[in-house]
């Protein structure tokens, strides 16, 4: 928004507040909304009316285009509170820039840092409360943004609404995963959607994920759409492994690129390990397991934070990785992210804002 286009957060409070029937204990990723959320609406070329107002059902046309034609993009990102009660949100400025990257992708309006940060900190000021205290507890963010012309056409809408929701979330996967390296379906192709984080690239996980699941998996590991050679992420998250003292995470156009896989690669070079991010190709990651040289692997994402894959499924074969409580990087970074993230050491930084 430019000076022209400021508009003031209009702010109506809920009347009453749906806090005192929330488990802190027992939270579901996902399934607790907070009190408020944010909305702002785009037309004519300019984001106006940002408001926060009580958490609640949107009225929309059945002719809305995003239902039929995908404009559709979101974030994840989330907020720790301190001991000392501050409320932080972990490097959100690297969500504002990804997610004006899929707008541009999907021909939407970008939201600018004062509409994207800015109203996240009004909104987290008046939901501070919603943000968990407990360790490995936090409050998960949700900025997304969508289509609303009412019309039929195949087009860019002429309007949209950028919405944040948020809600108190514990772990994401409750247990280690154990991941099927797809070869038959493919999520993202070079010149393709893959990279950004539209509403389209979950919906076209889910049928394989279930095959998946019928099989005995959690999740997918997918590979590249040309030959099926190269691993590339896991359907929630992006891909860490350690082999001796080199840590490597798959890297191509296609990825969606994590804030979470980031911020690892960044901490293990500041820490002087060898980091790779490059092709890693599937007979590589299975020869690996096989002869006990990858010795870590995990999935990251803000979500996923750190989750241990421990089985690989591939060609009919299944591969055992070794036991999570033995890692050595993987559960030191944890560590120091959540010590970071919970303000428990310093910020050497400066991702906390
Ligand atoms: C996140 O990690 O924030 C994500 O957006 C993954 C999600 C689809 C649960």
């Amino acid at each position: 928004m430019n000076e022209a286009e400021t508009t003031a957060i209009r702010v109506e409070q809920t009347q009453q507040s749906r806090l005192p029937q929330v488990d802190f204990n027992n939270l579901k990723f996902g399934q607790i909304l907070s009190d408020h959320m944010l909305v702002a609406e785009y037309a004519n070329g300019h984001w106006a009316d940002v408001s926060i107002v009580p958490y609640g059902n949107l009225s929309l046309s059945p002719a809305t285009s995003a239902l039929h034609y995908g404009q559709a993009i979101f974030e994840g990102m989330k907020a720790y509170k301190f001991a000392d009660g501050t409320v932080s949100v972990f490097r959100p400025d690297k969500n504002n820039e990804r997610f004006n990257k899929s707008a541009l992708r999907l021909e939407m309006p970008e939201v600018p840092e004062e509409l994207f940060i800015g109203g996240l900190k009004t909104l987290l000021d008046l939901d501070r409360d919603w943000v968990p205290n407990t360790d490995g507890a936090s409050l998960y963010i949700r900025p997304f943004m969508f289509g609303t012309e009412a019309a039929l056409g195949v087009h860019p809408s002429d309007s949209y609404k950028f919405i944040i929701i948020t809600g108190p979330v514990g772990a994401y996967y409750n247990k280690p995963l154990r991941l099927k390296v797809e070869t038959h379906f493919t999520r993202a192709v070079e010149g393709g959607v893959g990279f950004s984080k539209n509403a389209g690239n979950y919906a076209l996980s889910l049928h394989p994920t279930r095959l998946a699941q019928e099989e005995g998996f959690d999740q997918l590991m997918w590979t590249d759409a040309i030959e099926h050679k190269y691993v590339e992420e896991a359907g929630t998250a992006n891909l860490v492994f350690r082999v001796g003292d080199t840590i490597i995470t798959p890297s191509a156009d296609t990825i969606l690129h994590g804030i979470t896989r980031r911020t690892i690669v960044e901490i293990a070079r500041h820490w002087g390990y060898q980091v790779e991010e490059r092709k890693v190709s599937v007979k590589e990651l299975v020869d690996g397991i096989e002869n006990g040289s990858v010795t870590e692997a995990f999935a990251a994402g803000t979500a996923a934070t750190l989750t241990p894959i421990t089985e690989l499924g591939y060609e009919g074969k299944r591969y055992i990785l070794s036991d999570p409580t033995t890692r050595e990087f993987s559960n030191k970074v944890l560590q120091y992210l959540n010590d970071l993230r919970y303000g428990r050491i310093e910020d050497e930084f400066g991702w906390n804002l």
